[in-house]
């Protein structure tokens, strides 16, 4: 016998989920090679190139093969680079006053993309650590304790130096407090109006730079020292909003949110409260970590790639700054064409 009192669900949300063709119809979010921004690291010498241990797949490379690699990046439609100079030792000291050197490693680096590749965006970093002998990111007292206002001096020089060479981005990473009024007031002066500056506003004391420091050679340097005195407890979140609220009323065109997948909630509150242009930073260690599982054959590499890049956008960020970015958006050309 027919049962009539069967109940059925009324909604059966796997009903969209049947077919692809209606899975894509109803995607909230998408993943873009427009979104993608992509970090590289710039050697002295020519024809140079080294790899990264502790990133795999991430190469250094001197300006002539880093020009070379942005036809690929140009070619793929990825829409900008951020670029970290690495230092030679002997160019280091504790006022981290090479940074500001008109020709300088990433001045020169700047002109050469610039020059190459007028349309790709190029972003430098606003921070003393590749500078400095002690591997903080500002001038350190001597106690070790890094100087908010002298620093500040600093980085404005080194952000002018930037804008010289024809950065299009400048990206304070330090976390000084002020640095963003100070920079853009000299910009201002200077008659850079459109260069434009993105905050590394919530940028967290987290332990996921570790590969980055390997890449830039400042881990000796900083050795035990940790960056505690400036940059964020990654207990907090409030406190986010309060630096990307100043570093916006200073004038930052875009905040950034450092590390990214343990991080989401507060590039989700970003963006869901302050509705700005909001970055997200994949870091090294992220990186590291899925290279790693990749590697061993526990994850599958692309597969958890894309769905990390997938998870911040649904987080809320409109660029993620990745070291996937080739990787992804050599994906995503084999996919959409
Ligand atoms: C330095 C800087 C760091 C990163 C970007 N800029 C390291 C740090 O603060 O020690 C980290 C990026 C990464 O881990 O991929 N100002």
């Amino acid at each position: 016998m027919r049962s009539t009192s069967r109940v059925f669900p009324a909604t059966r949300l796997r009903r969209n989920r049947a077919d692809d063709f209606s899975r894509r119809l109803v995607r909230e979010h998408r993943l873009s090679v427009d979104n993608l921004i992509y970090p590289v690291f710039v050697l002295e010498g020519e024809g140079q190139r080294e790899p990264v241990p502790s990133m795999p797949g991430v190469e250094r490379l001197s300006i002539d093969l880093l020009v070379e690699q942005a036809a690929e990046l140009v070619e793929l439609g990825i829409p900008a680079v951020a670029l970290f100079p690495v230092v030679p030792a002997e160019q280091k000291n504790s006022s981290g006053s090479g940074a500001w050197n008109s020709d300088g490693l990433a001045q020169r680096a700047v002109r050469a993309l610039k020059k190459a590749h007028p349309g790709l965006g190029v972003i430098t970093d606003v921070a003393l650590d590749p500078f400095t002998t002690h591997g903080q990111d500002g001038i350190v007292d001597n106690d070790g304790y890094v100087l908010n206002d002298v620093t500040i001096e600093a980085l404005v020089n080194q952000a002018l130096s930037h804008a010289d060479a024809g950065a299009d981005i400048v990206a304070p990473s330090d976390m000084m407090d002020g640095r963003v009024a100070a920079i853009r007031n000299a910009l201002e002066s200077a008659g850079y109006v459109n260069t434009r500056i993105l905050a590394y506003s919530a940028k967290y004391a987290s332990a996921y730079y570790g590969p980055f420091r390997d890449a830039v050679g400042s881990a000796a340097n900083l050795g035990k020292g940790d960056k505690g005195t400036y940059q964020m407890d990654p207990a907090n979140s409030d406190e986010a909003l309060q630096e990307v609220s100043m570093d916006l009323a200073e004038g930052a065109d875009m905040v950034m949110i450092k590390p990214g997948m343990p991080y989401l909630d507060i590039v989700h509150r970003v963006k869901h409260e302050l509705q700005v242009p909001t970055f997200v930073y994949q870091v090294s260690g992220e990186y590291a970590m899925h290279m790693a599982a990749a590697e061993n054959g526990w994850l599958d590499g692309d597969a958890v790639m894309m769905e990390s890049l997938m998870a911040m956008r649904r987080a809320g960020a409109d660029a993620i700054l990745t070291y996937f970015a080739v990787r992804a958006a050599r994906l995503l050309k084999q996919a959409h064409g």
